[in-house]
């Protein structure tokens, strides 16, 4: 235990992460940076060849900085599990979506599991990253690195903490942002604790791995239901001829007790949509319906339909009809001024105009082509000129870089999802939550 937490202190330690994409890649950079050594495992050898030639794929990387440490001889990535033997310390960031029946798809821990049964060995530190259900840690990892005659505690630690990473986010970052965990048992704890600590200004220590899970499931529920009530008062301020924006501007004016949530074309990323589905997943195994989740989940899916509904009432006052019409999406990632389009709504905007007859454009500076299930589409290109062309211009994600002046002088239609438009006296302009 000592010498452990001396390799900590003296930074000797060799911290592999494994899975290196949105989570996982700023994580490796800061242990980089706070000058450990670190092993990045990833099971796409693209992204590893990317890696190991010093370019980096993720928008909050510091590009020179991660070549830097590429250079340096800090950072390196393989496809190779068996690396991990001479690892003192492992994060694992790999992916927790749902499937197609909307459970949770733990194959992807499964799969780190498997590996780390073969490689595990005395001394090593082993954290599980990736938003899970509550008992994750203790419930599936624990058993199976157990199996292999390690005692957890004694030979191994074995603890869950939660990544609060929010990309594009100019203020908090990885190391700015308090980070909680919990370990199966307290020397578990220290380990853990002692080794973020020299990458995370704020580490949150909690009881149990279960607690941490349940910590990361309680925030991103808590987002999800608070912009399912701001998005059904959106529908709620429409029947009643009332401006939802005013309304929640006006709210939010109240110094206590009170927390701003915006409505919008529904929930997308990776996180707020999926995770408070693992949670009521688990509460059914013991026989408890979630109701708050589940409800707060079918506002939130069905935003796209009110988005079609309000294309076809603003196409309808131009005497127009959504089959044949020309459309245009500014923006396809899920939040403004990043690249992610996991899922975003502006997809199922998409595909649902489609399905109706439209003929579908998008433009996303951010994101150059998207596969849908009737091929590839491309971003493209837009101008004063180009913009009049379309019958109708929906704004899914409010990228800064727009500008919406000229979209607002030039274009026949706007259907805004965002209240991007600030300009009250436009009649092109219908808002969602407002009257149209
Ligand atoms: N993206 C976010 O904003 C965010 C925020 C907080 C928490 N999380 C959670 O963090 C976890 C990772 O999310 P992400 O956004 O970084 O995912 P990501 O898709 O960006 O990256 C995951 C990486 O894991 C790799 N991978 C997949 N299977 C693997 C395996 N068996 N072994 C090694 N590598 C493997 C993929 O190739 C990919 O590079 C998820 O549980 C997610 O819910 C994400």
């Amino acid at each position: 235990m000592q010498n452990i937490l001396n390799k900590i202190e003296s930074k000797e330690m060799l911290v592999g992460i494994i899975g290196l994409g949105y989570v996982g890649l700023p994580l490796a950079v800061e242990f980089g940076k706070a000058g450990f050594k670190v092993m990045g495992i990833d099971v796409n050898q693209d992204r590893v060849d990317q890696l190991n030639r010093g370019e980096n794929y993720i928008q909050d990387v510091n590009s020179d900085e991660f070549s830097r440490l590429v250079e340096s001889g800090h950072f390196w990535a393989t496809t190779d599990y068996s690396v991990i033997k001479d690892i003192d310390a492992v994060c694992i960031a790999v992916p927790t979506p749902l499937n197609k029946t909307k459970d949770p798809d733990i194959s992807y821990i499964m799969q780190v599991t498997d590996e780390l049964q073969k490689y595990v060995h005395k001394g090593l530190i082993i954290v599980l990253e990736s938003t899970t259900y509550p008992g994750t840690t203790t419930e599936l990892l624990m058993p199976a690195i157990e199996s292999t005659g390690l005692k957890v505690g004694e030979d191994v630690f074995l603890l869950f903490s939660p990544e609060r990473v929010d990309p594009g986010n100019p203020i908090y970052q990885t190391k700015n942002t308090p980070k909680v965990i919990g370990g199966v048992t307290p020397n578990c704890l220290k380990l853990g604790e002692a080794l973020y600590l020299k990458v995370i200004d704020t580490m949150v220590p909690v009881s149990s791995p279960a607690a941490a899970e349940m910590v990361k499931l309680l925030e991103n529920t808590f987002r999800s239901i608070n912009i399912g009530l701001a998005n059904e008062m959106a529908i709620m301020c429409d029947k009643l001829g009332v401006d939802v924006w005013e309304v929640i501007n006006a709210a939010a004016t109240k110094p206590f007790g009170f927390m701003k949530f915006t409505p919008g074309p529904g929930l997308g990323g990776h996180c707020i949509p999926i995770d408070p589905l693992y949670l009521s997943w688990k509460l059914r195994t013991v026989n408890y319906r979630a109701r708050f989740i589940e409800l707060a989940s079918e506002i939130n899916s069905e935003m796209p339909n009110y988005v079609i509904d309000l294309v076809m009432r603003g196409l309808n006052k131009h005497s127009k009809s959504l089959r044949g019409s020309k459309i245009l999406l500014m923006g396809m990632a899920y939040k403004p001024n990043i690249d992610d389009v996991r899922e975003s709504p502006a997809l199922d905007i998409h595909e649902m105009l489609r399905l109706e007859g439209a003929i579908v454009n998008f433009h996303d500076p951010y994101v150059s082509s998207i596969k849908f299930d009737d091929g590839m589409h491309q971003s493209v290109d837009i101008s004063a000129e180009s913009i009049k062309k379309y019958d109708c211009l929906v704004i899914t994600t409010d990228h800064k870089v727009f500008d919406y002046k000229m979209l607002s002088d030039n274009a026949k239609l706007i259907v805004d999802t965002r209240n991007a438009i600030k300009d009250k006296n436009l009649n092109n302009i219908v808002s969602l939550g407002k009257p149209v």
